[in-house]
């Protein structure tokens, strides 16, 4: 398995001091900067645009890691590859031309990759593996920080992490699996067993009183 990378998700930071947020948690140990975008049109709520992607981009050089819960997609993704995105992830039911969309995200020189809810099949990838970067699996129906994780996921990750091995195996670039909804200490090991390389967290690391402590807790457990 590639090496663990945790993705704090802003979703649940202290919005009054957003940037001290972010430095402490890549202080603390984390990898990337997870961004829960959302457009209370592909989810029942609304976080934020591009621009809080331009303000974050100048103070850290840590991957920021943009999720698109919305629809349409595409004019969204040059706005935020110009905004600092490093990797740009959508819902395939959101575009209407899944292979464009990977393209244009690719073309403005972002990592491309799919969103899968829970109940979003993984053969949507069967005809894009070459144009994958990433893979992201929901463990959550997405809207909401602070969800319980479902716990099929698990079986779900072991398919998609067979998928990426067999894709590897036929001389295929790379592809991250990521996972994303509910990710705690105390079920972060078996997420890591089932076959993940990168895990968001939102509510189990914003609000903590001690990054440092929760960050290494969550290393811990995937270590073990
Ligand atoms: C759901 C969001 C959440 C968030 C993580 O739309 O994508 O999954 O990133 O939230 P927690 O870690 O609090 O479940
Ligand atoms: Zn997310």
């Amino acid at each position: 398995l590639p090496k663990a990378r945790l993705a704090p998700s802003i979703l649940s930071a202290d919005f009054t001091r957003l940037g001290e947020e972010v430095t402490n948690v890549l202080k603390a140990g984390a990898d990337w900067i997870h961004f829960d975008v959302m457009d209370n049109h592909f989810v029942p709520n609304l976080t934020f645009g591009p621009m809080i992607c331009e303000a974050i981009r100048p103070i850290t050089d840590a991957t920021i890691d943009v999720h698109l819960m919305v629809e349409p997609v595409d004019a969204l993704v040059p706005m935020f590859a110009k905004a600092g995105a490093n990797v740009i992830t959508f819902h395939p039911e959101a575009s209407r031309h899944v292979h464009r969309t990977l393209a244009l995200i690719r073309d403005h020189g972002c990592k491309a990759g799919l969103v899968f809810n829970p109940a979003t099949p993984l053969s949507w990838m069967d005809h894009v593996m070459d144009q994958l970067d990433i893979i992201l699996l929901m463990s959550v129906n997405p809207g909401f920080g602070g969800q319980s994780f479902i716990e099929s996921t698990l079986a779900k990750l072991t398919d998609a992490r067979q998928r990426i091995d067999r894709h590897l195996d036929a001389g295929g670039q790379p592809i991250a699996l990521e996972v994303d909804g509910g990710v705690k200490v105390d079920n972060i090991g078996r997420i890591r067993a089932a076959g993940a390389d990168t895990f968001v967290a939102g509510s189990a690391i914003f609000g903590k009183p001690d990054y440092v402590a929760i960050i290494a807790q969550m290393r811990q457990a995937i270590a073990n």
